[in-house]
């Protein structure tokens, strides 16, 4: 292993965050694990991890989690939560907090790292997205939407940052069995009343994407995955993790808009 490589990964408090932190601190690597509760990862990790408190919506939290961090080889931009609602129900401040988390706190963190890989020509930037950062679903669209934006933000920041040696790649999960659907899924109370005129939907739909994350695959798959874009340098720009992602991100690739639009209305009944 190259000498003392340091990573920067967010949402360490659970899920892939937290198996990336302790793989990677296994691997030895030095792990700054970014969280909004570091008391919650004190002492439970082997290897060098250092809990810091972060709260990825305010800059100056983001600013304070770099002090001290001189200089920084790996950032794992893994926070992220999902709201579910129909577009018809969102309010201001639902639609501007999905994207403040999941696309404005991780260019928060990415800039700042970015300044720190510059100086050392060298670094590997890796973004968690989603398999719906490339499908659409119904009463997701905002977090389609952020995870769409990650992967735009993935593709443009490989050309500005190739210069100096700096990789991007994002990683697309398919669904996880982690806190996601547990603890950070975050439901509009008028799309899930019982009069709402999407009430079918949400009945059909909600209860059987919960179930399919919480059988999901196992986080360590996505950590390991992690580890290999780091250590591989030719490896590609984006790659699926898990069953589903496997199963639809060819099938979107493969098939027109509307054909594979039919085969998920069949797979969901929607
Ligand atoms: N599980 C899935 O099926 C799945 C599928 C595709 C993509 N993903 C993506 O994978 C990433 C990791 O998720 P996970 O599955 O490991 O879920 P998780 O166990 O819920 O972990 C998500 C982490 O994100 C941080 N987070 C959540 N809400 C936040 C908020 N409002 N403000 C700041 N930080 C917040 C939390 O970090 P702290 O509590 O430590 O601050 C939390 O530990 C996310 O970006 C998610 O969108 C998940």
């Amino acid at each position: 292993m190259k000498r003392g490589r340091v990573v920067f990964v967010t949402g360490s408090g659970s899920g892939m965050g937290k198996e990336s932190v302790r793989l990677l601190a296994q691997k030895g690597f030095k792990v700054y694990a970014a969280t909004r509760d570091p008391e919650k990862l004190s002492g439970i990790f082997e290897g060098e991890v250092t809990p810091v408190y972060m709260d990825i919506t305010d800059p100056k939290s983001v600013e304070e989690a770099f002090y001290g961090i001189e200089r920084l080889d790996v950032l794992v931009n893994n926070a992220g939560y999902g709201l579910v609602s129909t577009v018809e129900d969102l309010d201001e401040k639902q639609m501007f907090d999905q994207f403040n988390v999941n696309v404005f706190g991780l260019l928060r963190v990415t800039k700042h790292s970015i300044a720190l890989m510059r100086e050392e020509r060298s670094g590997v930037i890796v973004n968690i997205s989603s398999f719906l950062g490339k499908i659409g679903l119904p009463l997701l669209t905002m977090y389609n939407a952020t995870k769409y934006a990650v992967e735009g933000i993935t593709d443009s920041l490989r050309y500005e940052l190739a210069d100096f040696n700096i990789r991007v790649h994002s990683v697309m999960p398919g669904f996880f069995d982690t806190q996601f659907a547990r603890a950070n899924l975050v439901t509009n109370a008028r799309t899930f009343s019982e009069k709402s005129p999407y009430a079918y939907m949400v009945s059909n739909l909600a209860p059987r994407i919960v179930e399919q994350i919480n059988r999901g695959n196992d986080a360590k798959e996505v950590a390991a995955l992690i580890y290999r874009i780091i250590e591989d340098e030719s490896f590609p720009a984006r790659v699926t993790a898990g069953e589903k992602a496997r199963k639809f991100i060819p099938m979107r690739k493969e098939l027109s808009d509307e054909d594979f639009e039919r085969r998920v209305r069949e797979y969901y009944d929607l």
